[in-house]
């Protein structure tokens, strides 16, 4: 059954930060201290996983699991915590078990137990969790078939619910709200600071593969680093003032805590043209000053108007998270099904082995005197035919055995609430 599977979990939603570190493997040595803490537990397999808000350890045992178990593993992890402080962190941490922690995962890697719902980054750092255990010796079959499971639910659920779709990151929202404007390919985009905001939008306008952009920066190097990167054009802030070529979006996202575009730095930069632009500015405070939005015509997109729409798109991802649930409750009962087949494979795996011995020993002690008077060509045939009844006898109880257990699972899933 499912209940060799637990979970050992701390994340941010059950403590700080700060707390949560002390239930972090050492980075030093990881490989060593998690086997080690393996053998002192008990466990016969162990998955680690550690991310900027959450770690969990998965863990299979068919021993007993007791109530201190979380003080027992910190207590074995970091030898040199103060009690108080292993108390304390053992306090917080969730203990789940059984196919309650298969649930568990399978949430956790479809994102439904996010900081930020349907942040699709977990399903790389699970799997990338499980490689890294897996090299390391800690994980065996059960860890192996639950997350190759896990991986397969999650896929499911990012494609059959709406849970990672619609964006909530601000320069995700405010680029969907440019590309609303109808730009082509060549439009003129002017990028006044090279941050990590702006370097993320540039990201987005290379992916769609804009060619006419235009990076301004007061440190010049890294305006060039950005705009080489997509063959695009640089120059140093202090050169924006005799910019004339135009522009038909104008991206501005600095620290400056005062405003950049005046309304004479905009209108020398209209270049004489008196079109409707697009000003994109997601600074705090605001880099384009109000005067200049009042005085010209322009769709301008600032970070407050966005707001709304992420706050809709985080109700709609909610939302698709309930639907989620729903899936993910019958992945559990696909999940205990694969889990019996496999226990049914593991067991019946000597068959093959004892199966081909018969074969070996019919041909080579058995009818050994017959089989060498034949001649090659009827040698070759009954080889040719013990070799495919072989396949044929080895498949036969496998089969059986598959069926017996799928139905007695039936039957006791019927019964039994599980
Ligand atoms: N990061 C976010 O998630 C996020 C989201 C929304 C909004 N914002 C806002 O976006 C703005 C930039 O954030 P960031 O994360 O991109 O910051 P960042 O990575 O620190 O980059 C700051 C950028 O602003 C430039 N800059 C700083 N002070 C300046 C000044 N006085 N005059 C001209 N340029 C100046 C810097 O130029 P140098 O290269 O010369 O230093 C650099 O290009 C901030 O207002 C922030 O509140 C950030």
């Amino acid at each position: 059954m499912l209940d060799g599977y637990h979970i050992l979990t701390l994340t941010h939603r059950d403590a700080p930060l700060e707390t949560l570190a002390h239930a972090i493997a050492p980075s030093e040595g990881a490989a060593h201290v998690l086997q080690n803490l393996k053998e002192q537990m008990g466990w016969s397999e162990l998955l680690y996983l550690a991310t900027c808000n959450r770690v969990t350890y998965v863990f299979y045992t068919q021993g007993l699991v007791n109530q201190n178990i979380a003080e027992q593993m910190l207590s074995v992890l970091q030898p040199e915590l103060p009690e108080i402080l292993v108390q304390k962190t053992a306090t917080k941490m969730r203990l789940i078990n059984g196919s309650e922690a298969v649930m568990h995962l399978l949430e956790v890697a479809s994102s439904m137990d996010s900081l930020v719902v349907g942040e699709r980054e977990i399903i790389r750092q699970l799997r990338q969790a499980y490689e890294q255990s897996r090299d390391w010796d800690l994980t065996g079959d059960h860890l192996r078939l639950l997350l190759g499971f896990t991986i397969e639910t999650a896929k499911e659920i990012y494609t059959h619910t709406g849970i990672g779709r619609r964006a909530l990151s601000v320069v995700a929202l405010a680029f969907g709200e440019m590309l609303k404007t109808g730009l082509r390919p060549e439009s003129r985009i002017l990028m006044i600071g090279a941050g990590e905001t702006n370097a993320l939008f540039a990201k987005f306008l290379a992916k769609a593969k804009f060619t006419n952009v235009t990076v301004f920066n007061r440190t010049f190097e890294k305006a060039q680093l950005l705009a080489q990167a997509n063959g695009w054009r640089a120059f140093p802030l202090d050169e924006l003032a005799y910019f004339s070529e135009g522009f038909d979006v104008l991206v501005v996202c600095t620290g400056a805590t005062q405003a950049i575009i005046t309304p004479a730095l905009y209108r020398d930069l209209l270049a004489d043209e008196n079109g409707k632009k697009v000003v994109v500015d997601l600074s705090i405070p605001h880099n384009v000053a109000r005067e200049t939005v009042d005085a010209f015509p322009m769709q301008y997109i600032e970070i407050e108007s966005l707001k709304e729409t992420a706050n809709e798109n985080l109700a709609y991802r909610e939302q698709e998270r309930d639907r989620a649930a729903g899936l993910i409750q019958d992945r559990i009962l696909k999940f205990r099904d694969r889990w019996h087949e496999r226990q049914v494979e593991r067991s019946l795996a000597h068959i093959p082995e004892e199966v081909k011995a018969v074969k070996e020993r019919a041909i080579n002690e058995v009818f050994g005197k017959e089989f060498g008077l034949l001649d090659p060509a009827a040698q070759d045939l009954v080889q040719r035919m013990l070799g495919y009844m072989e396949k044929k006898c080895v498949a036969i109880p496998i089969k059986a055995a598959k069926a017996i257990a799928l139905h007695g699972q039936k039957r006791q899933a019927k019964t039994v609430p599980q």
